[in-house]
Formats: structure tokens, C-alpha cells, sequence
């Protein structure tokens, strides 16, 4: 039994190209078992200490420091649209951070965000930084439409110019259940399109801030 584990278990590294040196992107699968398979990521533009604490199955933890970016979770590659992600935790920040659901779309490349929690700091892509693009009920809560584009940032595909869409929940949680699919549905329906399907995971994201948070997807 083991046995069977370990050799379940792989370990990879994927780097992606980036046109700045201090920009660091890695993407490993840490751990598998028979009835859990997660993918983890961790982003960080190398500006602030950030300790990602990446543990068995679905769980991690992270503390940061106030500097620069960072990104961490776990979940899954590819995402799915068709996923009900669930998870339980605490999300402990001081400043501009978000707690969501996380993930990138390629052709078109979208980068989205279903945002559970934020530190009232910096509210998401809050007019004018973004465009409402109106709002819609799931799971216990009104979640409002945003969107905005991002010009030569860092993206899966190295520095690039793409578009951002939120969700952003209004009545804030640590844990619960997202329907995904509802989400994509909205999106769409506010003529936003997605594209095929790169990683999702339940992410920590801190800009130059500090805080704790230990999460487990489900
Ligand atoms: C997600 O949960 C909802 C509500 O329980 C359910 O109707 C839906 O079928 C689920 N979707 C998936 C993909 O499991
Ligand atoms: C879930 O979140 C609520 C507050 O949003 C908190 O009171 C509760 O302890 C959390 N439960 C777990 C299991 O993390
Ligand atoms: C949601 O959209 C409706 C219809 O456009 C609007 O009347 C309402 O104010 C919006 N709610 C929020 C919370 O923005
Ligand atoms: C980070 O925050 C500190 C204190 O709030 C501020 O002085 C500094 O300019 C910020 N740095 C960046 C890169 O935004």
C-alpha cells in the first residue's frame, strides 16, 4: 500500500517563460492517491517573502510579507467547467489579497478569478480599474461581473496582453462550495468568452501585503 502511493506519487517541475528574470513560475503535482490527484501552483514575482508550505493532497498553507505579487494553490490541470470546488480553511490578510477560485484560459488567454474573500483594502477590479459588467446569484450569495485587460504583465505563456474576469462574491466566505459552471454560464452570457481550459486551483494571492492562510481543497 505504500509502496503504491509512492510510486503514484510525481514529482514535476514546469517553468514558464517569462521576459524578467525575477520573475518565478513553477507548477509541480505533489501529491496522488487513489481517490485525489491535485495540482499545485506558486507564482511570485520574487519582490516579497512568501513561505508556501505545500501539503499532502488538496491541502497547503502560505504566510507572506509585504513587497511584491504572489499567487499559490492547489486544484487541479486542466480545470474543468463542469466542477463543484469545495473547501475548507482560514484566510488571514492584512491588505490587498484575494481568496479564490483561480485559473487561466488559453485561446483566447484569460486569466479569471471567483473571488470568496478579499481584505476590504483593495476591493477587486473596483470601477474605475475595471467594468462592471452586471451580476448574478450562486451559492447563497449575489457575485458581481468585472472585468478589465492587463497590457505586458506575466501570464502562463510569458509577458503578455490579456483579459481579466471576476467574479466577486458579496457576501464573503472561507470555505464553502463554488458551482463553477454557474460562473462560466455568467460570464458568457455578459459576453465574455473563455477559452480551452489551463489549470484551476483554490488560490492565495497577496500584493504587497501580509497574512496567513491555510486552505484544503476537497
Ligand atoms: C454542483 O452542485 C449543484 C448543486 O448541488 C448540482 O445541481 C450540480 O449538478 C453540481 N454540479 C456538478 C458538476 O457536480
Ligand atoms: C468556515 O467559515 C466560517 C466563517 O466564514 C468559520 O466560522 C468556520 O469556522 C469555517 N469552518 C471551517 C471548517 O474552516
Ligand atoms: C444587479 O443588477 C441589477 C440589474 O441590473 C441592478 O439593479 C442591481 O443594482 C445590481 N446589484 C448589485 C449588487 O450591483
Ligand atoms: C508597499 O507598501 C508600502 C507600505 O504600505 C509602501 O510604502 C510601498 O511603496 C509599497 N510598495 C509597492 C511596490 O507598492
Amino acid at each position: 500500500m505504500i509502496i503504491s502511493v509512492l510510486l503514484l506519487t510525481l514529482f514535476t517541475v514546469t517553468g514558464h517563460a517569462s521576459a524578467h528574470d525575477d520573475v518565478k513560475e513553477r507548477g509541480e503535482i505533489i501529491s496522488r492517491s487513489e481517490n485525489a490527484n491535485f495540482y499545485s501552483s506558486y507564482w511570485t514575482d520574487g519582490k516579497s517573502k512568501v513561505t508556501y508550505n505545500n501539503k499532502a493532497n488538496g491541502a497547503y498553507s502560505v504566510t507572506w510579507a509585504p513587497g511584491g505579487n504572489f499567487v499559490a494553490g492547489k486544484g487541479w490541470n486542466p480545470g474543468s467547467t463542469k466542477k463543484n470546488v469545495s473547501w475548507t480553511g482560514e484566510f488571514k490578510p492584512e491588505g490587498y489579497s484575494y481568496l479564490s477560485v483561480y485559473g487561466w484560459t488559453r485561446n483566447p488567454l484569460i486569466e479569471y478569478y471567483i473571488i470568496e474573500s478579499y481584505h476590504p483594502d483593495h476591493e477587486p477590479a473596483a470601477p474605475p480599474e475595471g467594468e462592471e459588467k452586471g451580476n448574478f446569484t450562486s451559492d447563497d450569495s449575489t457575485y458581481l461581473i468585472r472585468t478589465k485587460m492587463r497590457v505586458n504583465k506575466p501570464s502562463i505563456v510569458g509577458t503578455a496582453t490579456f483579459r481579466q474576469i471576476f467574479s466577486v462574491r458579496q457576501d464573503k466566505r472561507e470555505n464553502g462550495t463554488v458551482n463553477v459552471q454557474n460562473h462560466f454560464d455568467a460570464w458568457k452570457a455578459a459576453g465574455l468568452k473563455l477559452g480551452s481550459m489551463d489549470y484551476m486551483i483554490l488560490a492565495t494571492e497577496g500584493m504587497n501585503s501580509s497574512g496567513t492562510a491555510s486552505i484544503t481543497v476537497l
